[in-house]
């Protein structure tokens, strides 16, 4: 009897001790949920703790008993993500990414000269794998190159599958009397293309004009095409002004057109003058006249200063212009001095 009062009284005194202690609402916990979950629980109640979709847990308990205390357990229970394969490394190109992890998103991007053959990014799925397959970085290709009309290949190296990689290049030349307009040269491209084709165009020239005291050789031909060329020459004392030889050039007219220039008579009967740096008698260095374009320089006289200064004069198609300042001697004043004697200035 006495040992049923005790067993009544403890259960009673249990009772008292634990009314009130209810365990409160758990912790939260990153990427887990908690059943049940509820603002209280009487002691003895469970919940259970899972992670969530994609994320696994870790070092810890799941499961938790709500005890008489009223005070949840320590939880050291980590839902961390599931990590999918390395997927740093794209040949030939590169990855973007900040982790592995679920839900991670990574990105693929190629190298210039070569393409992105599949997704250009992944997604780590729940289940810890790639949602896609990774790309590879496939090299840029270029068809074989059309060739323009009236041209030919001059330099081209195919690869063996009959196409070009990126950055490879073709050289045209035109056919004889064509002319290249555009560039010669054309790059397989990034984007698989070509550059712009260049064109060949034929090209003629009219005949060349005799010039004036001279004369212009050329092919005897029917017409004159692109880089035919045509001879200049004068007679006896005339000189040819540009080049003598010249030629047909892309736009059908001469590259030059050349004249034929008169000699300068000399008035000046005595002088000396500086002739390419020298000093030289002017009637005996240019017996036969002064060529056109020729250039030399007169002495003349500072009579202040009894010093002497030079001045240029140029034979321009028969005429030079001698200098005021030069004075000529007659060859019987011999006790006047020269200006070509005298100290410079
Ligand atoms: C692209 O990749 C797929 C599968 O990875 C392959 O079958 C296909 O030949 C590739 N295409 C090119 C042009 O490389
Ligand atoms: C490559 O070129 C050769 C000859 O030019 C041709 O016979 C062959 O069919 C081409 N191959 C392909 C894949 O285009
Ligand atoms: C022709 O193209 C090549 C590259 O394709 C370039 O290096 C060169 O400068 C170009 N020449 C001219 C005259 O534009
Ligand atoms: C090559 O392809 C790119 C992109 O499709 C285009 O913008 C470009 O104009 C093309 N180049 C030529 C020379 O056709
Ligand atoms: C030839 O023609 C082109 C284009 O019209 C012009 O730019 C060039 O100056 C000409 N050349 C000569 C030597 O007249």
């Amino acid at each position: 009897m006495i040992s049923l009062g005790l067993f009544l009284f403890s259960i009673f005194l249990c009772q008292v001790a634990t009314a009130g202690r209810t365990c409160p609402k758990p912790d939260v916990l990153p990427f887990a949920t908690v059943v049940p979950l509820k603002t209280s629980y009487d002691p003895g109640e469970q919940i259970v703790y899972s992670c969530h979709a994609g994320y696994v847990s870790r070092g810890g308990m799941r499961r938790f008993t709500c005890p008489l205390t009223g005070l949840w357990p320590i939880n050291t229970l980590r839902c961390t993500p599931r990590v999918c394969p390395f997927a740093g490394i794209l040949e030939n190109g590169a990855v973007r990414y900040t982790t592995f992890e679920y839900p991670n998103t990574i990105s693929f991007a190629c190298n210039t000269g070569f393409y992105l053959n599949g997704s250009s990014s992944a997604r780590c799925t729940e289940e810890g794998k790639w949602n896609v397959d990774p790309p590879v970085c496939a090299p840029v290709t270029c068809p074989l190159p059309s060739i323009p009309k009236f041209a030919t290949l001059s330099d081209y190296k195919p690869l063996a599958k009959n196409h070009s990689l990126y950055g490879n290049k073709a050289v045209f030349e035109c056919l004889p009397h064509y002319a290249m307009f555009g560039n010669d040269t054309i790059t397989c491209t990034a984007h698989g293309n070509w550059t712009t084709l260049p064109e060949c165009r034929e090209v003629k020239c009219p005949f060349p004009t005799r010039p004036d005291n001279g004369f212009v050789k050329y092919p005897a031909k029917q017409t004159l095409y692109y880089k035919d060329k045509a001879i200049y020459d004068c007679h006896d004392t005339f000189v040819l002004d540009g080049p003598q030889e010249v030629e047909c050039s892309k736009f059908g007219n001469w590259s030059a057109q050349p004249s034929c220039k008169a000699s300068c008579k000399l008035s000046v009967k005595k002088a000396t003058v500086l002739y390419q740096g020298e000093r030289v008698k002017l009637q005996e260095k240019f017996k036969d006249g002064m060529p056109h374009g020729e250039k030399v320089s007169f002495f003349c006289k500072n009579k202040e200063q009894k010093c002497s200064y030079t001045k240029d004069a140029q034979c321009i198609d028969g005429t030079i212009e001698i200098p005021k300042c030069f004075k000529e001697h007659s060859s019987l004043a011999f006790w006047k001095t020269d200006a070509s004697d005298v100290k410079p200035c």
